[in-house]
């Protein structure tokens, strides 16, 4: 499977608080708990741990039952794969399930991101390419401009590129026929999409948190990759620091490795898993300084809310977009955190894991 990747970074959305949150953070955790890939070393060793195969690859069993059907269909039924839209937070393995399907189904990967997409002929240029059957994933889809969007539709519906020749009353449209080929979108706002593009897809498909038992396996697994040693409770503390994300449990893993590597004999334990992640502040439930900060403002300053997105976005020095499509998702998935149409709750186990009384139990103590 050959895959092409031409991915460029999103420009900071907000530049100046985050760096009075750098200062704030001052020697912490490095973005050690950011899902989003970094486009860096780290980068260039994820492909080595990444799994090929579904049989290699760790939890999401429900999406991968209904992948193994329709690559089964398409196979024998000697047709490509329906497009197909991932979405979930970030770092859960929208990529690597894209590339997957392109190794079973025995075809190419492209791999590119919307933020790359600007111009027309960007598409137009990796659409002309495509082989029978190859896989394009397009990564932040819902970022998209709209002339490159619809050159898509009818490049997805009937695998035909659209080409305006001539400007004004001399223009004529001449039609492309392009390879069948598969799009695979990924998004972590599937609400963003417009309802043109998220309707020509034939299959919609979320991406779920992993559960710790799921992370400890991938830990296990990166470790052996790796050459780590590493033991059973070891990887499991890892994963429960995970914030149930694969992409942070593997980026965890190397931190851990080194503290075990210059600090100790090299093994790792869960008291030096333990130990080395208390070193890179991150909590026994995987929070870092912006989850808490988040949880304390609302809990010290505005009795526990409802809080508006932009308070806590000031408060913590992070923009509303990152608060929302990296931070809320997990907290309210370990139930910290709750969305009311008046703002954000902290609720009772927040309180509880920050060292506050939560309010109703305040009253019985007075
Ligand atoms: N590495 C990252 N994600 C993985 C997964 N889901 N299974 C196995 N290894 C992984």
């Amino acid at each position: 499977m050959a895959i092409i990747s031409s991915k460029k970074q999103p420009p900071e959305p907000n530049g100046e608080p985050k760096q009075r949150r750098e200062s704030a953070k001052a020697a912490s955790t490095d973005n050690i708990l950011q899902p989003q890939a970094a486009i860096d070393e780290q980068d260039k060793q994820e492909e080595g741990i990444r799994p090929q195969r579904f049989a290699d690859y760790i939890g999401q069993k429900d999406l991968k039952d209904v992948l193994d059907i329709a690559i089964k269909a398409a196979k024998s039924r000697n047709e490509v794969l329906d497009h197909l839209l991932l979405y979930g937070p970030p770092g859960l393995g929208k990529t690597t399930m894209a590339m997957i399907l392109a190794s079973e189904m025995g075809v190419s990967c492209k791999i590119t991101s919307a933020p790359a997409l600007e111009r027309p002929r960007d598409i137009v240029g990796l659409l002309v390419n495509l082989k029978p059957g190859d896989i394009l994933f397009v990564d932040e889809i819902h970022r998209l401009s709209r002339m490159t969007e619809e050159i898509l539709y009818p490049a997805m519906e009937d695998y035909r590129l659209d080409i305006t020749i001539g400007k004004g009353s001399s223009a004529r449209i001449r039609s492309v026929p392009l390879s069948k080929f598969t799009l695979v979108g990924a998004t972590t706002r599937v609400g963003a999409l417009t309802s043109p593009l998220r309707d020509r897809f034939g299959l919609v498909q979320k991406l779920r948190f992993y559960e710790v038992d799921e992370l400890s396996k991938i830990v296990l697994r990166t470790a052996q990759l790796l050459k780590t040693p590493v033991t059973e409770d070891g990887a499991t503390e890892i994963a429960r620091r995970s914030r149930g994300t694969p992409r942070i449990a593997n980026r965890l893993l190397k931190r851990v490795r080194d503290y075990a590597e210059v600090k100790l004999s090299g093994e790792i334990t869960e008291i030096v898993a333990s130990e080395a992640l208390q070193l890179f502040q991150v909590d026994p439930c995987g929070l870092d300084w912006t989850d808490r900060k988040m949880l304390s403002v609302i809990i010290e300053h505005f009795n526990g809310g409802p809080v508006g997105l932009e308070t806590i976005a000031a408060a913590t020095g992070e923009d509303t977009q990152t608060i929302e499509e990296v931070y809320e998702p997990y907290l309210m998935q370990i139930g910290y955190l709750s969305r009311t149409p008046r703002g954000r709750t902290a609720t009772k186990a927040a309180y509880k894991h920050l060292g506050f009384t939560p309010p109703n139990e305040q009253l019985s103590l007075l």
